[in-house]
């Protein structure tokens, strides 16, 4: 099995995956392609390559994270690499170095690829002008979080064969929301027909020039979508007061049974985690062993991170532009 997963030798032509917004289809075809073949081998024991042995990958993580960090971490020791987690908690961070500090102390020690994730959108991409290694964007604040794109693009291709012409509505806290952004740029670039759905302060000024359709009304906006991703309210990046409540955010815009009939019969249900269980999600559609894929999302996201670990980590060193 592990013989059969497409080797993959052609310059990849990006040095960095800061974003979803400069990937080209074929980019993001040749990722998913890739990833494909590191789901079937995920799945079976024993499943540890050695693509990227000699290799060091640091994960710097400036933000809390479980299934990020942890998927990350897995799919770089799945590829044979030498995988570093930098606890920000115990960091020289903590004692006020830069991030750019930190960033030029790590590039002394010769890492292959940084991951990065930090609250402030932009972060990653200027510390990435500052390493000579690889840089992936692990989500930088409000801006992007190409691999959760990725992800969860395989896991919609995967269970309906497509992606072009899908309708695709992405729901809730979309002014906060890198995994909204990151999702929008990529699905508009492989033809698929996305809708925003929020109340109007959740609701980012200027969303309409993405290329994406609006609705403040959960009912309206599901009306036959072929998908329905839920994010989470992101309480932790909201300044002012954007809610009336979190019950009356249930009330209008929880997932619920009977919001989701005006979807697709067959509709797929997303989230990429952390779940609010009755803010965001009713427990019984997040649960819905029919509909909703968000397990299957989790799974996704380690193939779609070893597909990108790779790509990212050429045989002959990356000479590919930023
Ligand atoms: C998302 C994130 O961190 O942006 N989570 C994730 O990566 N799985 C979404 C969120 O935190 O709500």
């Amino acid at each position: 099995m592990t013989d059969q997963i497409p080797t993959d030798d052609l310059p990849f032509p990006h040095r960095h995956l800061l974003g979803t917004q400069n990937l080209s289809r074929d980019d993001i075809q040749r990722i998913l392609d890739l990833s494909e073949g590191y789901v079937d081998h995920n799945r079976q024991r024993g499943n540890r390559r050695l693509d990227l042995a000699g290799r060091t990958q640091i994960n710097l993580f400036f933000e809390n994270s479980t299934r990020t960090l942890t998927s990350f971490e897995l799919a770089g020791k799945r590829l044979g690499a030498d995988v570093i987690n930098m606890n920000t908690e115990v960091s020289s961070t903590k004692k006020g170095e830069t991030l750019i500090d930190t960033a030029m102390t790590l590039n002394a020690m010769h890492p292959d690829i940084l991951v990065v994730r930090h609250p402030a959108s932009g972060a990653v991409a200027l510390l990435s002008q500052k390493v000579d290694c690889a840089v992936v964007n692990a989500g930088d604040g409000k801006h992007e979080h190409p691999t959760q794109a990725l992800l969860d693009a395989l896991t919609i291709r995967r269970r309906l064969h497509r992606l072009e012409g899908l309708k695709i509505a992405i729901c809730g806290d979309v002014a906060h929301s890198r995994v909204a952004r990151s999702n929008i740029h990529l699905l508009n670039t492989m033809g698929a027909r996305v809708r925003v759905i929020a109340p109007p302060t959740l609701l980012p000024t200027g969303i309409a020039q993405l290329g994406v359709e609006t609705y403040t009304d959960m009912r309206a906006g599901l009306e036959d979508v072929d998908v329905v991703m839920m994010l989470r309210l992101q309480r932790e990046r909201m300044t002012g007061s954007f809610l009336p409540s979190v019950r009356e955010y249930y009330h209008f815009y929880g997932l619920d049974h009977e919001k989701l009939a005006f979807a697709k019969d067959d509709a797929l249900i997303m989230h990429p985690g952390p779940m609010n269980r009755g803010v965001e999600i009713d427990t019984d559609v997040a649960d819905d062993i029919h509909r909703s894929v968000i397990r299957e999302q989790v799974e996704m996201g380690v193939a779609v991170r070893m597909a990108v670990l790779e790509l990212l980590t050429p045989k002959y060193g990356n000479g590919a532009p930023v």
